[in-house]
């Protein structure tokens, strides 16, 4: 008998695909999504995802081991689809019997979903426009990940109410829908779960968990934080075109523009490929998120961050949290 009876009967599809007792995924966050949070998740019933962002395959080796060490509960890896060693990192899941991979930062490379599925794992997509979540999904995904803009980290244009509407209407019945950007309270996700999502993702409010490795700078700025200063980066050169990331405003935001500048000078006097000018400003992030999450350079670094920032007000263990959200999900399908 669940606690939560109307909850759970909503979550049943994508409690049955993650293997959790919670449709609740924790969002891979770069640097933050270690063992400690993943297994945390993990273990109280949600379903933790460890952030592979730039590791290299021997680390996230040593970290998908230490991981299971710390949970016998499902848990999942993130590969970002851009990793120069994306095949590589599949190989170590594989080695490990991941059971479910999440493939992010654009559209997944030619036999990347067909090497996941060859040894047995889900895997599960991201799409930003309904027609390549179709795609995605003829073509071997086993779910979707719909994220609005208001999420942080790496960010599209369109809002989650928005892209809940264009695409659970459409997909929901044959496909398993989660949604991801902005939820930090249960009663929206009482609200996606009515309009056919099958679980949802968040960041954000998990990212200061007592469990979190994230510096106590890095924390102390979430909860002074409100959802007006999580902001969006701007693109500063026509010719690259940057996908924009959330994050408090500081320093770091100026030092971004510089970097932009820097790179799109490169191409013209270097003759720089676009890929790798990409590839530039996706390490120029990990390093600036590492400097605020591990150092607890909070004017300099990065400090990723949702607009439901500003829902984060203190250290709380992830137990806590998942009971609350559950608990006011609950009680919003309770006063339908
Ligand atoms: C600090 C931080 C780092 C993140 N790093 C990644 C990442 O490495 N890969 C990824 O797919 N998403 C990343 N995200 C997005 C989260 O996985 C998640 O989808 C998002 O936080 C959900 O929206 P919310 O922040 O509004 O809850 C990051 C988010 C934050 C806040």
């Amino acid at each position: 008998m669940t606690a939560f009876p109307k909850t759970s009967a909503l979550m049943k599809r994508g409690t049955d695909f993650l293997g959790s007792e919670y449709a609740i995924l924790c969002g891979a966050m770069s640097w933050v999504s270690e063992r400690g949070l993943v297994s945390a998740i993990s273990n109280a019933g949600g379903f933790g995802v460890i952030a592979c962002g730039a590791m290299t395959p021997e680390l996230l080796d040593t970290e998908i081991a230490a991981t299971k060490a710390l949970t016998a509960k499902p848990f999942g890896v993130n590969l970002i689809t851009m990793h120069p060693q994306l095949f590589d990192l599949i190989d170590i899941c594989a080695k490990h019997g991941v059971t479910h991979v999440v493939l992010a930062g654009g559209i997944p490379p030619k036999g990347s979903v067909e090497a996941i599925k060859a040894f047995g794992a889900k895997v599960i997509v991201f799409a930003p426009t309904l027609a390549l979540a179709k795609k995605l999904l003829r073509s071997g995904g086993d779910a979707l990940v719909v994220e609005g803009m208001e999420a942080g980290g790496h960010i599209g244009p369109v809002s989650t109410s928005v892209l809940a509407q264009e695409f659970l209407p459409e997909l929901s019945e044959d496909h398993l829908v989660f949604v991801a950007g902005g939820i930090g309270r249960g009663e929206a996700i009482a609200g996606y779960l009515e309009m056919g999502a099958v679980g949802v993702q968040l960041g954000t409010r998990f990212a200061c968990a007592t469990e979190s490795i994230a510096h106590p700078n890095f924390k102390k700025a979430f909860f002074r934080a409100n959802a007006r200063d999580a902001v969006a980066s701007v693109q500063v050169d026509p010719r690259l075109p940057v996908i924009p990331v959330r994050a408090l405003k500081n320093k770091g935001t100026e030092e971004f523009t510089a970097k932009q500048r820097e790179v799109a000078g490169l191409l013209d006097s270097e003759g720089l490929e676009m890929m790798e000018a990409q590839l530039q400003i996706e390490h120029y992030w990990a390093g600036a998120l590492r400097r605020a999450v591990i150092d607890g350079d909070v004017e300099n670094g990065s400090l990723m961050a949702g607009q439901s920032v500003g829902m984060v007000k203190a250290e709380e263990p992830v137990a806590d949290i998942i009971a609350e959200l559950m608990t006011q999900c609950e009680a919003a399908l309770a006063r339908r």
